[in-house]
C-alpha cells in the first residue's frame, strides 16, 4: 500500500503552433480538458501499474469529476477533502513537437491541513511508502511526519522551487527528479554530476534522474545505472510522461523489483504516455501487456 500525498488539477490543453512567448498573442488550434495535477496522475500510474495506492489531496465544490477519475482506475480516494476554494487547474500549451508550458493555479491543492497528513499518514502500517511531489502546501511537513512514523518516504520535488533545497531531505529514501529540478538541487548541469551532488547531500537515498530522450540514471548507494529511453515512432504529448515513469517505478519497486528492472518499466511506461493526448488519459495500464 503507498499514500500519495498529492495534487488534483483541471487541465486546459490548448493546442499551439509553437509556445507563445513573451508579449506574443497567439490563437490556440484546438482546447481539451483533462483531468490532471502531478498528483493525479502519479495515483493513477500507481493504481493502472497494480499498486494498491490511497490518495490524499483536495479539491473544490467542482471536483467530483476529478475524484471519479481516481476512484474509476481504483485509487481509494477516502483521503481527499472538499473544500470552499475551487479545484487547481493548469493552462496547458502543447506545441506540434508535443513539448509543452503550463500555468498551475494551486486552488484547494494548498489547502490541506496538518491534522489530514497526520492523520493519513498515521493509519498506515508500518513501512508503508508515502510519496508526495510539490503542488501542494506542507511539503516539507510530509516529509518529517512520514519519516518519524516509520514510513519509507518516496519525493518528486515538483514543479521545483528553490526552498526545497531547505526541506528536510534526510527524511527521503526514493527521490526522483527530471534534469531541470536536479539542476535546481545541485547547481549542476552534467547528469552524473548532478547525481554525485545528490549522493553527497542524500547518501542513503536512491536517486533517479530522468533525462527524457536520454534515459535516465539512478544512484544506488554510490552506484550508478543507466537505462536508455525506449524508442518512440512519434511524441503526441510530453504532459504526465514524468508522473506516469515515477508512478511505474515505485510500483515496481513495491513488488519487489530490482531498480534495473523498475527503471526499465518506468521508461517502457513513459514511452506509451508521451504517445498519447492529455494528462490522466494518457497513462497506459500494466494489464494491457505493456512489459510481455
Ligand atoms: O505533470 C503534468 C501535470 O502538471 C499536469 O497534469 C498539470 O496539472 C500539472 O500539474
Amino acid at each position: 500500500m503507498i499514500l500519495n500525498i498529492g495534487s488534483l488539477n483541471e487541465d486546459w490543453v490548448y493546442e499551439v503552433p509553437e509556445i507563445v512567448r513573451p508579449g506574443e498573442t497567439l490563437p490556440a488550434v484546438a482546447r481539451q480538458f483533462h483531468a490532471g495535477g502531478k498528483g493525479l496522475n502519479q495515483s493513477l500510474a500507481l493504481a493502472r501499474a497494480g499498486a494498491s495506492v490511497r490518495h490524499v489531496g483536495a479539491v473544490g465544490p467542482n471536483g467530483k469529476a476529478l475524484i471519479e477519475v481516481l476512484r474509476d482506475s481504483g485509487v481509494d480516494v477516502s483521503g481527499i477533502r472538499t473544500r470552499a476554494e475551487p479545484s487547481g487547474h493548469a493552462i496547458i500549451q502543447k506545441d506540434r513537437a508535443g513539448e509543452n508550458a503550463i500555468v498551475l493555479w494551486s486552488g484547494a491543492n494548498r489547502t490541506l491541513e496538518i491534522s489530514q497528513i497526520q492523520e493519513s499518514i498515521g493509519a498506515l502500517a508500518p513501512e508503508s511508502w508515502v510519496l508526495t511531489q510539490n503542488e501542494t502546501n506542507g511539503v516539507a511537513e510530509i516529509l518529517t511526519i512520514a519519516k518519524t512514523a516509520g514510513m519509507r518516504v518516496a519525493w518528486n520535488p515538483a514543479p521545483f522551487m528553490t526552498e526545497c533545497r531547505d526541506y528536510p531531505l534526510d527524511h527521503v529514501d526514493c527521490l526522483i527528479v527530471n534534469e531541470r529540478e536536479g539542476q535546481g538541487f545541485s547547481g549542476a548541469t552534467e547528469p552524473r554530476e548532478i547525481l554525485r551532488i545528490l549522493n553527497e547531500r542524500m547518501p542513503r537515498a536512491l536517486l533517479v534522474l530522468t533525462l527524457g530522450e536520454n534515459g535516465s540514471l539512478a544512484s544506488v548507494a554510490g552506484e550508478v545505472i543507466f537505462e536508455p529511453a525506449a524508442k518512440v515512432p512519434k511524441v503526441v504529448d510530453t504532459t504526465a510522461a514524468g508522473d506516469t515513469f515515477t508512478g511505474y517505478f515505485l510500483s515496481a519497486l513495491m513488488r519487489g523489483n530490482a531498480v534495473t528492472e523498475a527503471l526499465r518499466q518506468a521508461t517502457q511506461a513513459a514511452a506509451i504516455c508521451v504517445q498519447r493526448a492529455g494528462a490522466a488519459p494518457s497513462i497506459p495500464w500494466m494489464r494491457d501487456g505493456l512489459f510481455l
